[in-house]
């Protein structure tokens, strides 16, 4: 059975890739998961406040010394709080690098496009497959328009891509008022893939401390039909790879993500639940299925279910769903 899949311009055995995360944290685990295996790993992040703390002391532009920024800047990590500085970072890329051999895809995580960017040629330099650019942003300044939103992003692929000799992905929230035209901009930027989509990690309230508790939840599959819903809409209409990320908790999900047309599928949450060997219990879960509906290879599989997306119309079909479904209330047991 042929699960060979094409991600970026790279070969991988299957689609089941580890996403960005402290999943390949070091050597060992790395080497965990490509025994557990992964068929690609993208390691956790290299963020541009670190960055631009370590080269200029600033975060944001925030000058350190100007006393109107104290209390924002304090609200930062320092530089010595985040895993890897900036430089062993680069050093783990290179370690990762030898000591696998699937692809090792770095990322940079920020949300203007500043000189912190010099720093994606080291990325590639150090022997990354691939870079992926994870775009975080919380747009809630009211003079922030979206069209000027866009525009970062996607001037960010340019110089990306106008500097790199590696692929670029780009990983995007779901908040655009018109994803499919944000897709279509950063595929006209040439970026390689799209990664779809960030889950954003919204503060809880403490009712006992009355503070804000910022603490990681992992994903549940119910994140998973929003991403189905944009793959399958995008699947044919850009030349980007795309890959799925947030709410893969199982195979089902993942031969799911096939259908709707992933070329790949990342999982973080799941792996942490239940070990690296999970890629091993995807991979299995993928071939049993396409072997009872006796499918000999992955091509048969991808983007066959649509969702009703592939009508050039997309978005009435969609509308059409939308009120079948509200009228579907009633079957609710
Ligand atoms: C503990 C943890 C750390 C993460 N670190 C990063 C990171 O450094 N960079 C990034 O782009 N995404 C990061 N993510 C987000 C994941 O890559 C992924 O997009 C998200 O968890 C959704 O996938 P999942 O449902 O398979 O967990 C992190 C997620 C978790 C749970």
């Amino acid at each position: 059975m042929n699960l060979s899949t094409t991600y970026l311009g790279l070969t991988l055995a299957h689609p089941f890739v580890a996403g960005a995360s402290p999943l390949a944290r070091d050597l060992d685990h790395a080497k965990r998961l490509e025994d557990g295996g992964a068929a690609a790993i993208v390691l956790h992040s290299l963020f541009e406040e670190q960055i631009t703390l370590r080269d200029t002391g600033r975060v944001h532009q925030m000058d350190p010394d100007d006393a109107r920024f104290t209390s924002m800047l304090a609200a930062y990590p320092g530089e010595h709080d985040y895993a890897l500085d900036p430089d062993r970072y680069l050093d783990h890329v290179r370690r990762v690098k030898e000591a696998v051999t699937i692809p090792v895809i770095g990322s940079l995580n920020g949300v203007t496009g500043q000189s912190w960017l010099k720093i994606s040629t080291e990325i590639a330099q150090a022997g990354a497959d691939a870079l992926e650019l994870n775009m975080y942003e919380i747009a809630a300044d009211p003079a922030d328009s979206g069209a000027a939103i866009e525009r970062r992003i996607r001037d960010v692929v340019v110089e990306l891509k106008s500097t790199l000799n590696i692929p670029v992905a780009v990983k995007l929230s779901p908040y655009f008022t018109a994803f499919a035209h944000v897709a279509r901009q950063l595929d006209e930027a040439r970026a390689d893939g799209l990664v779809i989509f960030n889950r954003f990690y919204q503060p809880d309230i403490d009712l006992a401390t009355v503070t804000t508790s910022p603490r990681v939840e992992l994903s549940t599959n119910a994140e998973l039909l929003l991403r189905l819903r944009w793959i399958a809409a995008l699947r044919g209409r850009v030349k980007a790879s795309l890959a799925l990320t947030g709410g893969v908790a199982g195979p089902e999900d993942g031969i799911k993500a096939i259908l709707a047309g992933a070329d790949v599928v990342q999982m973080v949450s799941a792996v942490l639940r239940n070990g690296p060997g999970f890629f091993k219990v995807m991979r299995k879960g993928l071939v049993t299925w396409m072997k009872t509906r006796q499918l000999a290879s992955i091509e048969q599989v991808r983007g066959t279910v649509r969702l009703g997306a592939a009508s050039d119309d997309a978005g009435s079909l969609a509308r059409a769903g939308y009120l079948r479904t509200l009228q579907s209330w009633r079957d609710i047991d």
